[in-house]
């Protein structure tokens, strides 16, 4: 049973995909339905534990260990915090998920992308989002953003030839499964990129927005 909808956010740093969860959190809210904002690495105890070590530490992580931790906490993530939200019919808005491991550690670092799909089936198996919007920004736009937001994490410290692999994964992961993902012109300010994703709620999930 999953009466819930489970939506996330995609993009690279400084895309707005934390701005535009929020605001979409507060329109599902003010359109009376049960409402839930999360985020990855983290939202379960345990997850958030492994968001320390996978965020603010100084470990240079082997890249199979490192998606091994990333889906170990995505996995905590689904069993404490987003299924049993589903189950009791709150619609779940989660700012990063499984398409961030693939585009940072696959399509960034060149991990093999059977390490994901085997991590995939088993942290998640046939579980995926109903929808999954993707905050489409230059990176070099997002890392200026990102970069006025405070001291930058360890994943924003990689270089400029990294963020563009990255964000060509994201594109890519929008282009292969489209019925999923949906791709928002994330240079638009923040008003009309909400009313954006706002529509696309309306249509795809058939939300009252
Ligand atoms: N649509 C937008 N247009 C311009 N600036 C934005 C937009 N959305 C967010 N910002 C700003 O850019 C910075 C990064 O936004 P944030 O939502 O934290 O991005 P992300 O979570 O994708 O890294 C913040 O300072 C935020 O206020
Ligand atoms: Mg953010």
């Amino acid at each position: 049973m999953r009466p819930g909808r489970f939506i996330t956010l995609e993009g690279g740093e400084g895309a707005g995909k934390t701005t535009l969860a929020r605001t979409l959190a507060a329109r599902l809210s003010a359109a009376g339905l049960p409402v839930l904002r999360t985020r990855e690495p983290g939202g379960a105890p345990g997850a958030e534990l492994l968001r320390g070590l996978l965020l603010d530490g100084d470990i240079v992580w082997d890249p199979v260990a490192e998606a091994m931790l990333m889906f170990a906490a995505r996995r905590e993530h689904l069993a404490k915090t987003i299924r049993p939200a589903l189950e009791a019919g709150i619609w779940v808005v989660c700012d990063r998920f499984a398409d961030s491991t693939l585009a940072y550690q696959c399509h960034g670092h060149g991990l093999d992308r059977a390490v994901w799909d085997g991590l995939m089936g088993v942290a998640l198996g046939d579980f995926a989002p109903d929808l999954t919007l993707v905050l489409d920004l230059p990176p070099e736009a997002g890392m200026a953003r990102a970069l006025g937001r405070g001291a930058p994490d360890r994943f924003e410290r990689l270089g400029a030839a990294f963020h563009a692999r990255v964000h060509a994964g994201f594109q890519a992961i929008a282009a292969a499964e489209p019925g999923r993902c949906a791709v928002l012109d994330a240079t638009q300010p923040p008003a009309p990129l909400a009313a954006a994703a706002a529509a696309i709620l309306r249509d795809r999930l058939g939300a009252p927005l």
